[in-house]
């Protein structure tokens, strides 16, 4: 596993986005290239470069399919906080990416079962994912699979926490009750198949959560912790959130990090 620290908030997001636009750039198979992304105030900064890329023409989006990790069960497109809404607001809107090649989980699905296989189905056949881009809760959630989800579980329902519904109520008016209480989300399993996989951790309240990620044992408990048994895991954290790293984990990755890459 890699861990990129940067300085600060801005320079993780820049980082993050350089090395997505060079994947795409160097993206030489002919098939488009797929890219997994996620929601939450985490990714916002990465977006809101590549945007500024894009419209650069420093990258295009055109040959881009995306996969987005989750979505709230019963929040239509058009709901502000629906991933959906998220999604198009602060990124698709954006950018040069046609929009049949933008995939969300639909939350509204008469049978969620039956839409997450069919997610996983098209996952297959644009040929895998090759970079997924995530961010994590301050339990170590990875899309919504919340502690004590299987390592290997795949696209499906999941029911949130008490805990994440009250860490996203500061999206709903501060009121853990009108935060849906189910979602769907793609499994530490379909993450895990990805070719890459870049996690966005930054901030104080994600200090244990980055530690157990790196230093913890593998265990459903932070699901996160499944990044460790993957052969192209990198995390882009922030100094804020290697507050609870043991010193030599932290002069390990800056050191290492510092040397010219192979
Ligand atoms: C939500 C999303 C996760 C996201 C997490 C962290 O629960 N389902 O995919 O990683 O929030 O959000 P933030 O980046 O706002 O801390």
């Amino acid at each position: 596993m890699r861990v990129v620290i940067q300085e600060n908030y801005e320079k993780m997001c820049k980082w993050a986005a350089d090395y997505i636009v060079a994947k795409i750039n160097g993206h030489k198979e002919d098939r488009p290239f797929v890219l997994g992304l996620p929601t939450g105030s985490s990714p916002l900064g990465v977006y809101a470069e590549l945007i500024r890329q894009n419209q650069a023409g420093k990258v295009t989006f055109k040959n881009v399919i995306t996969f987005n990790m989750d979505e709230y069960v019963g929040l239509p497109h058009e709901h502000d906080q629906s991933y959906w809404y998220f999604m198009h607001d602060n990124f698709f809107n954006h950018i040069d990416i046609p929009a049949e090649n933008i995939n969300i989980l639909n939350g509204m699905a008469e049978d969620p079962e039956e839409e997450c296989a069919r997610y996983e189905e098209k996952i297959a056949k644009c040929g895998g994912i090759d970079l997924f881009m995530g961010g994590i809760g301050v339990d170590g959630h990875l899309a919504f699979n919340e502690p004590y989800t299987s390592l290997t579980s795949r696209t499906g329902l999941r029911a949130l926490t008490s805990e994440t519904r009250l860490v996203n109520s500061r999206f709903f008016g501060n009121d853990p009750e009108k935060v849906p209480s189910l979602a769907l989300s793609v499994g530490i399993g379909t993450v895990m198949d990805s070719k890459e996989v870049l996690v966005l951790i930054n901030g104080h309240n994600k200090a244990r959560a980055l530690a157990k990620s790196v230093e913890g044992g593998v265990s459903q408990k932070w699901t996160c912790s499944a990044l460790q048994m993957h052969n192209g895991a990198i995390i882009a954290c922030d100094e804020a959130a290697c507050g609870e790293l043991t010193v030599d984990t932290y002069k390990y990755f800056l050191d290492i990090e510092s040397k010219e890459r192979l």
